[in-house]
Formats: C-alpha cells, sequence, structure tokens
C-alpha cells in the first residue's frame, strides 16, 4: 500500500502541484478490502454501538491552526461510504488534509489496515483526493489530465495509457479524450477528475464537496457514479458535503463535526434523525417522531 493523490477544495493549484512533485508508485491490480489485518474489532470512539473492523482509523488525531484547536478521533472499516458534515469552518477540510498528508497533526496516528502512515508524505498515502474545483490544469487534454496520476511527466506506456482509457470510459467519457477542460461541462470535468483518482488506485478517496457546484440532478448523477466505483473497487470513501442528501444518497455513517471534534458519527439515517441541539441547529429543522423528514433525504 502506497502513494497518494491529493487536490484541495481550496489552495487547489498549489495541492495539484504537490499531487505531481513524485511520481506514484507501480499500481496493478484491485485496491481495497481484500485481506484486512487491521487490529480486532472495536468500538472505539465511534461514538455508536456497533463494533467495527477499522481500515481507516484516525486515532485522538490533534490539530491547531492559530486559536482553533481540533481534535479528531474515529474509524472506519474498509469499503464504506462515510459523509462528513457540520458547520463552516469546523474543521472537515482539515481532518481531510491530516489524512492525505497535507497537514501534520501535533499528536495522534492516522493508521490505515493497521499500518501507521502518520509520517508518510502525503505523495505517498493511499488515499487519493477530489476537491470542488481546479482539479484539471487547463492546457492539458482530459485523457493527460488523468494521466498526471500516473505519471507527472506524463510519459505513459502502453499499459497506462490503456489505464487511461480505461478510466475515462468507467466514468462516461470515453471518447472526450483529447478534450479540454473548457470543452467540458463542470460535471465532464469533475468526471475526469475522478477518472485520474480512479487511475492512481488508492484504497482510500477523499471527496472535498466535489459537487458543491452542480445541479441537483447532475449532482445525484455523481454521487450515484461514486457510489458504483466504490463498490466495483472496494473504495473507502469520506466525503465532505453540505446537504445532508448527499449523505443520505450514498454514505452508511456519517460524522458530524463542529468546532473541530467529531461529535457524533453515525448511522446517516440516526445521526439526520438524531436531536442533539447541534446537528438540529446544522440541519435547520427538527425531527418527527425521530423520522427523518424532508423529502429526498
Ligand atoms: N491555512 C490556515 N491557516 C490558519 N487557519 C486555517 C487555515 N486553514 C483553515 N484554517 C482554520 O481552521 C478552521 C477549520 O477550517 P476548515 O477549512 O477545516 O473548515 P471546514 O469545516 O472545511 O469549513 P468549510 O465548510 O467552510 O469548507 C477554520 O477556523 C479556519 O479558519
Ligand atoms: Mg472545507
Amino acid at each position: 500500500m502506497s502513494g497518494l493523490s491529493v487536490v484541495f477544495q481550496s489552495n487547489s493549484i498549489l495541492s495539484l502541484k504537490k499531487l505531481i512533485e513524485q511520481p506514484p508508485p507501480p499500481l496493478r491490480g484491485r485496491v481495497g478490502v481484500g485481506g484486512v489485518a487491521g487490529p480486532a474489532l472495536t468500538s472505539r470512539s465511534l461514538h455508536t454501538l456497533e463494533p467495527i473492523m477499522p481500515f481507516l482509523d484516525c486515532r485522538a488525531l490533534t490539530f491547531r491552526y492559530e486559536d482553533m484547536r481540533m481534535r479528531f478521533d474515529f474509524a472506519e472499516e474498509a469499503g464504506a461510504c462515510v459523509a462528513v458534515i457540520g458547520p463552516s469552518g469546523a474543521g472537515k477540510s482539515t481532518l481531510l488534509s491530516l489524512i492525505g498528508g497535507f497537514e501534520r497533526p501535533d499528536s495522534g496516528q492516522v493508521l490505515v489496515d493497521g499500518t501507521d502512515i502518520t509520517d508518510w508524505p502525503a505523495a505517498r498515502r493511499p488515499v487519493t483526493t477530489l476537491f470542488q474545483d481546479h482539479n484539471l490544469f487547463a492546457h492539458l487534454t482530459a485523457a493527460q489530465n488523468v494521466g498526471l496520476g500516473l505519471d507527472p511527466g506524463l510519459h505513459l506506456d502502453a499499459d497506462q495509457r490503456r489505464d487511461v482509457a480505461q478510466a475515462l470510459e468507467q466514468v462516461g467519457l470515453a471518447g472526450f479524450e483529447t478534450r479540454r477542460p473548457a470543452q467540458l461541462s463542470g460535471g465532464e470535468r469533475q468526471r475526469v477528475a475522478i477518472a485520474r483518482c480512479l487511475v492512481r488506485r488508492r484504497p482510500i478517496l477523499l471527496l472535498d464537496e466535489p459537487f458543491a457546484a452542480l445541479g441537483p440532478a447532475m449532482r445525484q448523477e455523481m454521487l450515484d457514479l461514486v457510489d458504483a466505483l466504490r463498490r466495483a473497487a472496494g473504495l473507502t470513501v469520506l466525503m465532505v458535503t453540505h446537504d445532508p442528501a448527499d449523505a443520505a444518497r450514498i454514505a452508511g455513517r456519517t460524522a458530524f463535526i463542529a468546532d473541530g471534534e467529531v461529535v457524533m458519527f453515525d448511522k446517516t439515517q440516526r445521526l439526520l434523525a438524531s436531536d442533539n441541539p447541534a446537528i438540529r441547529a446544522y440541519l435547520g429543522c427538527a425531527p418527527i417522531r425521530g423520522e427523518f423528514i424532508r423529502p429526498g433525504w
């Protein structure tokens, strides 16, 4: 397990440069859940009752931006999709940065499949990240933008070119290889960015509000695409979103983050129906008979 691709919700260009600083390791074969050899079953810090076999394990991660102190503690099993919700400034992107290796915690550990990757450089982590925008280089074609995930110098061999074509096909963009970002819709651009994540074959996919700028129908389409790819490749997905409907659509569990902490981490329907005041205040609605009431959720 090694390697990483990351781009950021903000500072995207900077992060894209970080992404291509180091070539990814050879990536062959299926990624994900096979042979999970993590620690024994645990419910540590889950804020929920179900025991899980941790695959992505953030242990008492502390981090500080000036006056903002954060502490993240949660674990999720392989192949799951977790939604990360919470108020603006709560620390959602920071959590993703800590997992992706763009920020280093002051204390605590990030473990993946039982391996401590806290000190691993970003580019070698078993993680790939999709950001809200600026995921693509405007002067490169769709195929070249995807190819960057395999070789920053774009010296691709025949196998790698086949991987690129296959990834574009997987995201529904066969035939779009030579288009540049300006010739693509917003949804198509994010599909290209997803294809680049796919060719990197990292088992953990982090999504930082990547579909926030898309309309409802396109967003649902993209969420369903992510879900299908997660199932096909056994990816473990963490998705930051401000829309609870996104969480309800594809996330088995949801983490609610406020003031730099995971306040609650539970099954999505349960969390969205929780009477926790901070969650209710964030969602802006009250549960009725413990049920989730907004249509579409
Ligand atoms: N580079 C930085 N330097 C100093 N403070 C920062 C930096 N990046 C983020 N912060 C602060 O850390 C806190 C958490 O920011 P973060 O971007 O993680 O929030 P968020 O939950 O992703 O918010 P949003 O929903 O608006 O994207 C905020 O108070 C923010 O101002
Ligand atoms: Mg953010």
